[in-house]
């Protein structure tokens, strides 16, 4: 009996608790059982990680700190940027051909609203299509129309807008470059409106060095920067050829083996240090929104750690995912403080840094708000509701368990 109404209790104050979330907005916190995601504070929103058998929805973070919100006079390579791999492929687009996709997908949302929650670095694979150039998801280096996203000027001119109503922001972009039509790139960024944030191949340091200060990109307005996978087109269109000022790990599932962080073809060792860029990706060969949850949380601050070690001691500058919005808690977003922690002000996470430090001078404990990927606590009065396997179908169960409750007690 004392047991009974002890469960009744519980039931009945979840039943009136998921009625309040689900009815109002609610400023909920990191790690607290949520409904829907207007439920949790912004930079935030509301998912279960069944991958990790996590099935209580809770308030997950999707967004970064802004690393130059707490120092801007650092050099460009002393910053972590969240990186979106095939920013472009999102999931349930149709293609602007008017086709069905028949290409994997890898994000969730728009390239503004990566923008909005703070990714500063885009994978794109451009390709020649239908007389112009296309981001598209593709295989043999053609393009069809089943596997054609939209046209590429799109997307930039998205980013044109970003960077125009915010003037001391970044954006860095990745070309998996298909693109064999005389100077096409080149039209389709100018025609872009993105010539005058331009970031010239002259001023990227060739030999190790540091890059200029994120102060003096922004004095100059050169705020975009973009690197091609086609070496010529430096030469030729003033385009940088990525890995010559870039380290990064192999990408896909061979670049998911805990412990192992090996270069991919492309790119020199890690620990080249005659590149001051570090990049990792994190995301396996066929995107998988289910297990990305996972693959986004500890996995992923294990990965760049590992890496840290195989760059020679460096943190990196870019951690790129599959549907970034996805984890167990603090995901991608929770590793690139980490990193960025390291980089601005020496200390195991960028809330911690503060305008003037000394490097290094770390407050301790760090701030409880910030906790490692994969260690949100569990909420102990909901943890019997952990092992429930059906996600999505709770609260109505909840309200049943509850009613028949109260009427046989
Ligand atoms: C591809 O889409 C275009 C419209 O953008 C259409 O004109 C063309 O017929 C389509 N091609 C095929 C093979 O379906
Ligand atoms: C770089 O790493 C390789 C292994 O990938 C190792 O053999 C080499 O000694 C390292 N070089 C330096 C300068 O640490
Ligand atoms: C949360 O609960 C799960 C399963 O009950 C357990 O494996 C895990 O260690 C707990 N995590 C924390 C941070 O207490």
């Amino acid at each position: 009996m004392g047991k009974l109404s002890w469960v009744r209790s519980i039931l009945t104050a979840y039943l009136f608790t998921s009625a309040f979330l689900l009815g109002f907005s609610t400023a909920l916190k990191e790690g607290q059982t949520c409904v829907v995601d207007s439920n949790c504070n912004s930079g935030l929103h509301c998912e279960t990680c069944v991958a990790n058998g996590n099935v209580r929805p809770r308030c997950t973070r999707i967004q970064p700190l802004i690393p130059t919100s707490k120092e801007k006079g650092l050099p460009f390579n002393q910053y972590t940027w969240l990186t979106t791999h095939n920013s472009f492929a999102k999931l349930g687009d149709r293609s602007a051909t008017g086709s069905i996709i028949l290409a994997p997908t890898n994000q969730q949302d728009t390239v503004t609203s990566q923008l909005n929650n703070g990714i500063r670095g885009f994978m794109l694979d451009m390709y020649d299509f239908q007389n112009d150039i296309w981001l598209c998801h593709s295989f043999g280096g053609n393009c069809y129309n089943f596997t054609a996203f939209q046209p590429a000027i799109n997307v930039l001119k998205e980013m044109q807008a970003f960077l125009e109503a915010n003037p001391s922001e970044i954006i860095t972009i990745f070309i998996e470059d298909y693109v064999t039509s005389p100077r096409g790139l080149t039209k389709v960024f100018d025609a872009a409106g993105l010539r005058k944030y331009w970031y010239p191949v002259s001023r990227m340091p060739k030999n190790g060095g540091k890059w200029p200060t994120v102060d003096d990109m922004v004095q100059k307005n050169q705020r975009l920067v973009v690197f091609t996978s086609k070496s010529a087109k430096e030469a030729s269109e003033g385009i940088a050829y990525e890995w010559r000022y870039i380290v990064e790990n192999q990408y896909g599932d061979g670049g998911m083996i805990a412990g192992s962080c090996p270069n991919r073809a492309e790119s020199p060792a890690l620990n080249t240090t005659s590149r001051s860029l570090v990049l990792v990706n994190h995301f396996p060969d066929s995107p998988d929104i289910t297990q990305a949850c996972k693959h986004n949380s500890a996995p992923l601050m294990g990965m760049v750690n590992t890496c840290y070690q195989a760059a020679g001691n460096r943190w990196p500058n870019f951690i790129a995912v599959d549907f970034y919005k996805r984890s167990d808690g603090g995901g991608a977003p929770a590793a690139v403080d980490v990193s960025n922690g390291h980089l601005v002000c020496g200390c195991g996470n960028i809330a911690t840094c503060k305008p003037n430090m000394a490097f290094g001078t770390c407050n301790l404990p760090e701030p409880s708000v910030t906790p490692a990927p994969g260690t949100v606590a569990n909420d102990s009065s909901f943890a019997n509701f952990e092992k429930r396997p059906v996600q999505g179908r709770w609260l109505p169960g909840t309200v049943l368990v509850a009613l028949f409750l109260s009427l046989s007690i």
